[in-house]
């Protein structure tokens, strides 16, 4: 049923959804006339403006506003810091005007905060937004409801082992002019992290409007590696938006006035920290670029564009055990890639960072530079135990789903056939590991990320949709596929692809209490493809 009930699919969404409707000038709502009389710019093609005249910005690091108790250890005191989330303007590229977006701090992205591993912090996310939204709300989706006050916000701490109340409970939001305080112990391995809204119902409106930022955290074994570091190590985040031609952003939305929900969004204004087609000067040496694919739902295939090749030493949750050379780096939503270019050989030479057939980022390499001492060894990390899937404690078979309507049109996915508001029913136990087999029964690939922990992918294997659909029998029908080199590490993020079997083995390590699990593409994630799981206190030793 999947290619069929997919092409039709897809007609509709030529006709109807991803015509885009004009939105998001003025105060939008999901009534048609609302959506008829904001429809004021035409659409940008962002071909037509001059590319890379915008230096490429690197977000400020945030600072802390002074120190706290530490809520683990009341006699340490820890970092504090306060970051407001409003609204700003953004000047997205030179010959546009600024672009109305909501923001943590002053800028987009927000500051990036930077931490050493097990140094916590706490921070006070406080709600400055304004109090009605400028993007279509879908009030039929779960969480957004008319009820609701319309601007809600909670920040989740991505990749973070964090304790579950400061974790971002999609329902636990405030509203302008509330606080959410949050601990993050940061007791984990180095790696880049992020911080983005969460909330239910509205999480992709928020994020498409610019909340989110970059939380990095580094540690002494990493430093001692001599990686590219300071004004070598520069984080990217990759996002990519629709825009009008008086600059400001517009989200598409259905033809339908009281349910405005569209199952996917891709935008051809690419924005890098911010900037749509910016440039960047470098020296003829090596470079650590921190990639981070924040966008709602499109997926990068990242290359330079003299097809060199170059080195990913990490992912997720931090450093792979060897660098992989490659010449192409795929990223899915919320996926995370470091990567180390040298650009040595290509003294006074100009390229571009590209994905398929958009340009990025334009790098323009000095003829000379200070001497480069950095170097990519060849082992970056040894991990302290080896995991084994033997010691499983169990094993869940978990399904991806894609609901239709009676006439083929998406309705929206599901995680293992259960809505959100559904009982819990993954209880995994805390200090045990589980195999989580996630059963792509849809058309789509799924990034799917869970909350407080990082895991291994094990493998994948193609299976007989049809088979599974009718007779709810797993029956396989390709080769057992290793993940790639760069995907070996530790990961927060899976790609779960369309007829395949995806094998992640999880160790549930840090917390007892309430957490989540979804896809990471953020209009499925807004329309029940997310649901709670909750970590099981161990038992005491008898
Ligand atoms: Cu990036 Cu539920 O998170
Ligand atoms: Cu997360
Ligand atoms: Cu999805």
């Amino acid at each position: 049923m999947s290619s069929l009930s997919r092409s039709t699919r897809r007609a509709f969404l030529k006709h109807s959804g991803l015509a885009l409707a004009g939105m998001g000038l003025e105060r939008a709502s999901a009534s048609g006339q609302a959506q008829a009389s904001t429809a004021k710019a035409a659409a940008l093609d962002p071909s037509t403006l001059k590319p890379f005249v915008d230096p490429l910005p690197v977000p400020k690091v945030a600072r802390p506003e002074g120190l706290r108790a530490n809520p683990e250890n009341r006699a340490e005191k820890i970092p504090y810091y306060r970051i407001a989330a409003r609204e700003v303007r953004v000047k997205v590229h030179r010959d546009l005007k600024p672009t109305r977006m909501w923001s943590f701090g002053d800028s987009f992205p927000g500051p990036t905060i930077e931490t050493q591993s097990g140094q916590g912090m706490i921070v006070d996310w406080v709600n400055e937004l304004p109090k009605r939204h400028f993007l279509p709300i879908d009030h039929t989706l779960h969480g957004a409801e008319r009820s609701a006050p319309e601007v809600r916000s909670v920040v989740h701490l991505h990749g973070g082992r964090t304790p579950a109340e400061s974790d971002g409970y999609p329902e636990s939001w405030t509203t302008p002019g509330q606080v959410q305080t949050c601990f993050y112990p940061c007791a984990q391995h180095a790696a880049q992290l992020f911080y983005h809204d969460h909330t239910m119902g509205i999480n992709r409106l928020n994020i498409y409007a610019g909340m989110q930022g970059m939380f990095l955290i580094r540690d002494r074994r990493e430093d001692e590696l001599e990686l590219p570091s300071g004004a070598y190590d520069i984080p990217l985040l990759v996002a990519d938006r629709l825009l009008d031609t008086e600059g400001q952003l517009r989200y598409p939305v259905s033809e339908f006035p009281e349910r405005p929900w569209v199952p996917e969004v891709f935008g051809n204004a690419i924005l890098v920290n911010g900037k749509l087609l910016p440039y960047l000067e470098v020296e003829p040496r090596r470079y650590r670029l921190r990639i981070f694919n924040g966008s709602n739902g499109r997926f990068y295939r990242f290359s330079l564009s003299n097809h060199a090749e170059f080195q990913v030493i990490a992912n997720d949750q931090g450093l792979l055990e060897a660098p992989a050379t490659v010449k192409r780096l795929p990223l899915a939503p919320a996926e995370r890639a470091d990567i180390v270019v040298d650009f040595a050989p290509m003294a006074g030479a100009t390229l571009t960072m590209v994905s398929d057939s958009f340009d990025i980022l334009q790098f323009r390499v000095a003829q000379k530079g200070a001497a480069d001492t950095s170097r990519v060894p060849a082992v970056l990390h040894t991990p302290a135990v080896q995991l084994d899937e033997t010691n499983a404690a169990r094993t869940r078979r978990l399904t991806l789903d894609e609901r239709m309507d009676d006439v083929q049109r998406s309705m929206g996915m599901l995680l293992n056939n259960t809505p959100w508001h559904a009982p819990v029913t993954e209880k995994p136990v805390l200090h045990t590991s589980e195999i989580w087999e996630l059963v792509n029964l849809t058309d789509d690939t799924h990034p799917i990320h869970l909350h407080l922990v990082r895991f291994r992918i094990l493998d994948r294997r193609r299976f007989d949709t049809f088979d599974y659909q009718s007779k709810g029998v797993l029956r396989f029908m390709g080769p057992v596929e290793a993940p790639a080199a760069l995907e070996a590490g530790w990961k927060d993020t899976v790609r779960a692809d369309p007829g395949m079997v995806t094998r992640i083995l999880v160790p549930f390590e840090g917390y007892a209490g309430r957490y989540v699990w979804h896809c990471h593409i953020l209009e499925h994630e807004d329309n029940e493809m997310m649901r709670p799981y909750e970590v099981l206190a161990a038992p005491e030793p008898a």
